[in-house]
């Protein structure tokens, strides 16, 4: 693999006796697009979330751009952005202000601010809708705000919380092509996904249940893990087939 962006080592998250991540062993490379996938409840945003320094491990070891996460996350913040999968836009501001002020907090000068926003208002179509308030914005636009606000200071890793969920499926296409825009100019995406056409076109995909990483690798090598017995399962299947079945017990003494 290349550069390692993103790596944890067993990393455990309780919640009192409910194991939300089990032992999780994630590798990401830079300009990788790594999609997690997994049932409700199995653990993939509590994951993203210990990543992106918001959540201790109760065990294990994070590490993001060569920095142990939390401790040192001061440190390579500016580098990162988080969409969160409950959107974080400030309803009360209108889309330009709370854009301007994602970006004054990353620390861009005026001339930046102007430039990018006037990018991201091109790019997620809502020129026309600068100065409307967050809380009169439509459920996808407002996801589309908050993902430009997740790119305002054109981070070199994204940690995406079900970036494309709810949008039309024109709009879906689009972020796609973005991602893999970004990707090719050597930005790293970790997002998680309910689409299981999405994950086909990630690089590599991680498959989470019951917090565990069940089965990691690229869309190919999970459909031949998955031993479908025939040529070409669609991901649908290869996800319903390991989800389900029953996952052996994690070493006994865990
Ligand atoms: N702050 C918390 N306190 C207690 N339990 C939590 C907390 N956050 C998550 N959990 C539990 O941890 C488990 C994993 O939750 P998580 O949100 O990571 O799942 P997910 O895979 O992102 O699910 P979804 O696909 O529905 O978003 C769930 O059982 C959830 O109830
Ligand atoms: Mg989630």
């Amino acid at each position: 693999m290349a550069e390692v962006v993103v790596a944890t080592a067993a990393v455990v998250k309780l919640f009192g006796p409910r194991r939300a991540v089990d032992h999780v062993d994630l590798r990401v490379g830079r300009s990788e697009i790594y999609g997690l996938v997994g049932p409700s409840g199995a653990g993939k945003t509590t994951l993203i979330r210990m990543i992106c320094g918001l959540l201790p491990p109760s065990s294990g070891s994070v590490t993001v751009l060569d920095r142990p996460v939390p401790r040192e996350f001061r440190a390579i913040e500016s580098r990162i952005g988080y969409m969160p999968q409950e959107r974080a836009v400030y309803r009360d501001l209108t889309v330009a202000e709370n854009l301007t002020f994602f970006a004054r907090i990353y620390g861009l000068d005026v001339k930046r601010i102007k430039t990018r926003i006037a990018e991201l208002l091109a790019l997620m179509h809502m020129r026309e809708l600068w100065a409307q308030r967050a809380d009169r914005l439509s459920g996808g636009e407002r996801q589309r705000l908050s993902l430009a606000c997740a790119l305002i200071h054109d981070p070199e890793l994204l940690l995406l919380d079900e970036p494309t969920i709810g949008l039309d499926p024109a709009l879906r296409l689009e972020f796609w092509d973005h991602f893999h825009s970004l990707s090719r100019s050597g930005r790293t995406i970790l997002l998680t996904t309910h689409y299981l056409a999405e994950a086909e076109r990630c690089d590599r995909v991680g498959m989470m249940k019951l917090g565990r990483l069940i089965a990691d690798g690229t869309p190919e090598q999970l459909k031949e893990q998955a031993a479908m017995g025939r040529e070409s399962p669609s991901m649908e299947e290869v996800f319903l087939r390991m989800t389900q079945r029953p996952t052996p017990t994690a070493g006994g003494a865990r």
